[in-house]
């Protein structure tokens, strides 16, 4: 029988625990201190950190009950430790490094962004060998070449500053929506002409195209939205809310599927995964599907609940990781906040 891997993501504010053996999830538990940090309008290092210690235990024990199994039947404890805050990070892999030594289980220690893409597996089965994953959310856009989910994966490309949600979020705050505003600012652009204003595709020229075909930039579309705002109001002109969501959901669709698919293309890729809580975005979702049919890729979207933060898509990935026979980590691993891949 496939090892029963227990995955743990403590990165940012979600605490999750699951159960998954072989591409089969069992349980997922998530507990998010989102609520505690909305009245600061981001996330508190110090507040996610302390969320994390008081969940951790009770969101683990549920994630156990609800597979029907005891700690005892764990055969490996994977666990995110990295990307993510250094604070929360910390409480996660300490916890994973206790069960792994009182358990005497091995330990993996996986990376966070990986773990977005590896989530698929437990929806649409094993990944073809070679697949492109887009992940977005906010706090990462990465674009990455999975030759192997467990042991060969090649970051093609990242954001240079803000991740696409993180610019949903602060375009969201010019339009006095609430806190996060991506899913707002969504709502509204589908009620817009995503036509209406020209706002720009960073890193899409030529020249551009030569060293960062593949990389991002989100900072200076939103500072253009903040200008146009600005402009409007000096003038006394009503602001267009809707259109504005929507010209500017529209330049951060075009742009995400532009690339990934001409990654695609030159990596002669027809699968794509697109992982992070931006997945649940309607404008990249349609784009996403419009232009994959178009180009004949294969485009594959989890569910959103697996696209968010959770302890499946880290048990997913150490699922893989010891199914591959790799070896684990050694309980002195520290944290990275950076981790890269
Ligand atoms: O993966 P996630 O839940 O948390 C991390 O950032 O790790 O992603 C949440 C981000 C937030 O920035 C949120 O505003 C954005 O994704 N988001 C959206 C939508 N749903 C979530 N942005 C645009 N449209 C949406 N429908
Ligand atoms: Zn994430």
């Amino acid at each position: 029988m496939e090892p029963l891997i227990l995955g743990l993501e403590s990165t940012c504010d979600e605490t999750g625990a699951a159960l998954v053996r072989g591409t089969e999830l069992l349980a997922d538990v998530v507990a998010s201190s989102m609520d505690e940090h909305a009245r600061f309008g981001g996330i508190v290092p110090e507040v996610a950190s302390r969320a994390h210690l008081e969940a951790f235990v009770p969101t683990v024990e549920e994630a156990l009950s609800r597979a029907g199994v005891g700690l005892a039947d764990v055969d490996g404890i994977a666990v995110a430790s990295g990307p993510g805050l250094v604070g929360s990070l910390t409480v996660g892999v300490a916890a994973a490094k206790a069960l792994s030594l009182a358990l005497g289980r091995p330990l993996y220690g996986v990376n966070h962004v990986i773990g977005h893409a590896a989530v698929d597996e437990l929806v649409h089965g094993p990944m073809p060998e070679r697949t492109m994953a887009l992940v977005v959310s906010g706090g990462h856009t990465s674009l990455l070449l999975v030759n192997d989910i467990a042991t060969d994966v090649v970051e093609l490309g990242h954001t240079l500053d803000d991740a696409a949600g993180e610019a949903f979020d602060k375009v969201g705050r010019l339009l006095h929506l609430p806190y996060p505003g991506g899913p707002h600012v969504d709502r509204l652009a589908r009620e817009g002409d995503p036509q209406a204003i020209p706002f720009p595709r960073a890193l899409t020229s030529a020249k551009a195209m030569q060293t960062h075909a593949y990389d991002f930039s989100f900072s200076g579309l939103k500072t253009a939205v903040a200008r146009w705002i600005e402009a409007r109001e000096e003038a006394g002109q009503d602001i267009p809310v809707a259109d504005v969501a929507a010209s500017f959901a529209a330049a951060v669709a075009d742009v995400l599927v532009d690339k990934t698919i001409a990654a695609c293309r030159a990596h002669d890729v027809d699968t794509l995964v697109i992982g992070g809580g931006f997945s649940a975005n309607s404008q990249l979702r349609e784009l996403a599907t419009e232009r994959c049919e178009q180009a004949g890729i294969d485009v594959r979207i989890p569910p959103i609940r697996y696209c968010t933060d959770n302890g499946a898509m880290i048990a997913a990935l150490g699922s893989a990781v010891a199914r591959r026979g790799v070896a684990p980590s050694r309980l002195d691993i520290g944290v990275d906040s950076s981790m890269p891949l």
